[in-house]
């Protein structure tokens, strides 16, 4: 298998994959299914994917073997997996990290910030995370080294505050709003920083802590761990910083004992994955720990940072981001995908 493998064309290739789940999904915004929405941009993105010059392997996906027929933990994927490779060719050997539809809720509403995402590695460069919840602080380059998932709320935003030059009450927090959330928002509340509460979606809004001019400072709170990876991935490329720790305990989780699994099944679930400590607290090479790191996104609905898929007659146009820890080039593309022969009028 190649080890030189150049992350660049890879790259580009991830792109067409993260804008097929995108084009897919965004056909069915505000249709109210979001299993359906789920649905095509899984389908999509797996064909699209074993057009991939490469053996890759998914390590988060849209769950295990059991439960899901395609892009599930353990899959092999890629040209190299289902052709082999031609002759004189050697494809890279690359662990994938997915989530096709990342807001399947906002894709049904037609709400904002739906994206396609995708990240990859070299093997073992991305943490196999369970699918449990995770803490988090998320917090873009400027802010690097300046915050403590076990300091308080008010000297995270302290931190954050300096490392931008300027007051905690010239911040905004983006928060999952959930009910678990009461306390951290009312801490955030009182040290006077500004609050973004969202229905969903706190990958893209991850990243657009790390992105200056969102005006979004930060990300805090319990999301997904599967998207906390992908967060990590996408802050590597970014120069951001985070902290997480994975969560499972239901009074956290404010919710009662019987909604989640027992204790003891989470534990013995996270030794098998390989993780002994459960209290650990991750950053980004912890969580994407490769050198080698590819991330892509495509919005399927307009976003903060992406604008999302738009269907006309004579083909569709995207809006993605694709960087890698390689090239150290953010690429934002906006892509028109023409449909039709050379007679096609192509409006857009
Ligand atoms: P889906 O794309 O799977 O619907 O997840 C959306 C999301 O809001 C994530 O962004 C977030 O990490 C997670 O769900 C939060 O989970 P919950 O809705 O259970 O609080």
């Amino acid at each position: 298998m190649a080890t030189d493998w150049s992350m660049e064309q890879l790259s580009l290739d991830f792109l067409r994959v993260c804008e097929a789940a995108a084009i897919a999904s965004a056909r069915t915004m505000g249709q109210g299914d979001r299993k359906f929405s789920d649905h095509v941009a899984v389908e999509a993105m797996r064909e699209v994917m074993d057009t991939v010059n490469m053996c890759g392997r998914i390590v988060i996906g849209e769950g295990e073997r059991d439960e899901a027929p395609m892009l599930y933990i353990g899959e092999e994927v890629g040209r190299g997996v289902k052709d082999g490779c031609p002759d004189g060719e050697i494809f890279p050997e690359v662990d994938i990290a997915v989530d096709p539809l990342e807001g399947t809720n906002l894709c049904a509403l037609g709400a904002n910030n739906a994206i396609a995402v995708l990240a990859a590695a070299e093997r073992g460069g991305l943490l196999n995370a369970p699918d449990i919840y995770m803490d988090k602080i998320v917090v873009g380059p400027s802010s690097r080294g300046r915050i403590n998932i076990n300091a308080s709320v008010k000297e995270n935003l302290q931190g954050i505050a300096d490392g931008l030059g300027r007051d905690i009450d010239d911040l905004t927090v983006i928060v999952l709003d959930r009910s678990r959330h009461k306390a951290l928002i009312n801490e955030v509340r009182a040290a006077g920083a500004r609050i973004r509460l969202i229905s969903d979606g706190d990958l893209s809004a991850g990243i657009s802590a790390a992105v200056a001019g969102t005006n979004i400072h930060a990300l805090m709170g319990i999301g997904g761990a599967p998207e906390g990876v992908l967060t990590a991935a996408a802050l590597k490329c970014l120069n951001g910083d985070m902290q997480a720790r994975l969560v499972f305990d239901p009074e956290r989780l404010g919710v009662d004992k019987d909604k989640v699994p027992p204790r003891e099944e989470v534990l013995a679930r996270l030794k098998e994955m390989g993780i002994e400590d459960p209290d650990k607290v991750y950053g980004v090479d912890d969580l994407a720990p490769g050198k080698k790191v590819i991330f892509a996104a495509t919005g399927v609905t307009d976003g903060a940072l992406l604008k999302g898929v738009r269907l006309f007659g004579s083909g569709k146009r995207t809006h993605s981001l694709v960087m890698t820890t390689e090239s150290r080039h953010i690429r934002f593309i906006d892509t028109v995908h023409v449909e039709g022969g050379p007679d096609t009028v192509i409006r857009f």
